[in-house]
């Protein structure tokens, strides 16, 4: 597939915007200084199954960081459950179960936090898949 351009210059903090490239669906969000905060504090709780996104796979050497992006504010996913492949729903504002906000699996209940990175204890063995992507200026990523 040829690579998608996404324009997240209209992308407000806290939003997040969809587009397809070879027929998944994209994700990027515009992490809020209240959503970073939450990926240092889960860092720090036992709660996730690879916190440190060892798991090579999962993303490209420039994304495998604390934050799981080129941009601490911007995180690019694919937005796809590492389970069974149903979409996980974007629940930006903190739940029971998800204390400060993330994703949730409405298929079997995995949780991914603001960085994809998965909880323990649910279905989906590995942290949701950062696609390769670049930055073609501030305002335009290169998805592919
Ligand atoms: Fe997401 Fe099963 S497909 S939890």
């Amino acid at each position: 597939g040829a690579p998608v351009q996404i324009d997240i210059s209209k992308l407000e903090e806290g939003q997040r915007v969809v587009r397809e490239w070879r027929g998944q669906p994209v994700w990027v969000v515009r992490r809020s200084k209240e959503m970073l905060e939450g990926l240092d504090k889960l860092a720090t709780e036992e709660v996730l199954s690879d916190p440190e996104s060892s798991n090579t796979n999962q993303q490209p050497d420039y994304a495998q960081n604390q934050y799981r992006s080129i941009k601490p504010e911007v995180l690019v996913l694919i937005g796809t459950c590492t389970h069974l492949g149903c979409s996980p729903t974007y629940t930006p504002q903190p739940t029971v179960q998800l204390e400060f906000g993330g994703f949730f699996c409405p298929c079997h209940g995995s949780m991914f936090d603001f960085a994809g990175r998965v909880y323990r204890s649910v279905p989906a063995p590995t942290n949701l898949v950062v696609p390769p992507h670049s930055y073609l200026s501030d305002a335009v990523i290169i998805i592919g």
